[in-house]
């Protein structure tokens, strides 16, 4: 929860008469404190009722001075309330958001870990280590990572369905890098006439394998493993979906691809692209994900958030017309970019 300072709080940075960089570092700090809630447990142990500290420790088998001290710095975030007889309960936000991004912050705490030589990577050019290997070296990192997409899918996917208007006539999708599948079974939902392909490499199958069964999909969505810089990617497409793909990639790289989901889909074809977008974003928090995420997907894989112009530049050298942006509500500043392959796909 971000620190809300009062209104004379507010005053006093406005006016530059104290530090606010101190908010920086006290956000880091408090991020930390969710992560180490998230590790030992606390929410759940809240989830059956209020509890006391020492019964908090219990539950959690941890230190009761470590407990309680963490309980409260949770408390002076907003993520549980004091009640007047000194137990603690969830607060209504953590009740909202935490059921969907909880299962998030595990692999929202390893990037913010992997920043932590952000200044060598700056130095040279590019990430210290190779993402994948540093994913492989960590114990249960593929399924942290792709607990993290799911729980920003679970974000967006209802808000992205809704928006992205499929022609009637459309029957086979492909999701690329589509890990964990949940965007291609909710699109799958929304259109009955559609099948979807999830493709991704073989690491992360294991996780898109258990949600297509987990929600009972698997007549409409299978999986592909595979690599997309090295695998042909099939043919025969309606829709491409290039979720949180580009901005891993270095520009030449995102045209290669383009290239090749171009390939992969028949005349009139659609590709939807989602990305956060550089440039002309609006709102304090659109601006910080945009700017933050950028400088976090170079230090991750050396790639970056592009601008809309960019990557309509690539969309029509790769043989995509009507390029479109549509912003999403619940994600600021992401947005979708579609692009139609040219020629004529049958009537919709
Ligand atoms: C940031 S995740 C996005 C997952 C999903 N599309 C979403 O938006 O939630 C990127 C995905 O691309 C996959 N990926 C990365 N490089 C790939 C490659 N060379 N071939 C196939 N999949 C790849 C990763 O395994 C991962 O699942």
């Amino acid at each position: 929860m971000p620190i809300t300072p009062n209104l004379i709080e507010r005053a006093v940075f406005r006016l530059n008469l104290a530090p606010a960089l101190m908010l920086d570092f006290l956000g880091a700090e408090s991020f930390q404190a969710l992560v180490a809630a998230h590790r030992l447990g606390v929410f759940e142990a809240l989830d059956g009722g209020a509890l006391t500290a020492v019964q908090t420790a219990s539950r959690i088998e941890a230190d009761e001075r470590g407990t309680t001290l963490l309980l409260e710095a949770l408390e002076a975030l907003g993520y549980v309330h004091k009640k007047k007889d000194g137990r603690y309960a969830s607060s209504t936000t953590s009740a909202k958001w935490l059921p969907l991004l909880g299962d998030g912050i595990g692999w929202f705490g390893l990037m913010v870990e992997r920043l932590h030589d952000l200044d060598e990577c700056v130095r040279r050019g590019g990430p210290t280590t190779d993402a994948r290997e540093w994913l492989e070296q960590i114990p249960d990192g593929w399924r942290e990572f792709q607990a993290g997409m799911v729980a920003l899918a679970r974000m967006t996917a209802d808000e992205i369905v809704a928006k992205v208007r499929l022609p009637a006539t459309a029957r086979r999708l492909l999701d690329v890098g589509g890990g964990h599948g949940l965007y291609s079974i909710k699109f799958c939902r929304r259109y009955p006439q559609l099948s979807a392909t999830v493709f991704d490499l073989p690491e992360a199958m294991e996780v898109a394998r258990e949600s297509v069964a987990a929600e009972d999909m698997g007549h409409c969505v299978s999986v592909r493993a595979g690599d997309f810089w090295m695998d042909d990617l099939g043919n025969g497409y309606d829709v491409a979906l290039l979720f949180n793909i580009i901005h891993a990639n270095l520009p030449d790289k995102n045209m290669e691809l383009l290239g090749k989901v171009a390939s992969a889909l028949s005349p009139g074809g659609l590709v939807v692209i989602l990305d956060q977008l550089a440039g002309q974003v609006f709102g304090g928090t659109a601006r910080a994900v945009a700017a933050l995420m950028s400088l976090n997907l170079f230090n991750l894989a050396g790639g970056q958030a592009y601008r809309f112009e960019e990557v309509i530049g690539w969309l029509s050298s790769a043989g995509f017309a009507k390029p479109r942006r549509i912003g999403l509500r619940k994600a600021p500043g992401m947005s979708l970019i579609l692009g139609t392959k040219a020629g004529s796909g049958p009537p919709a």
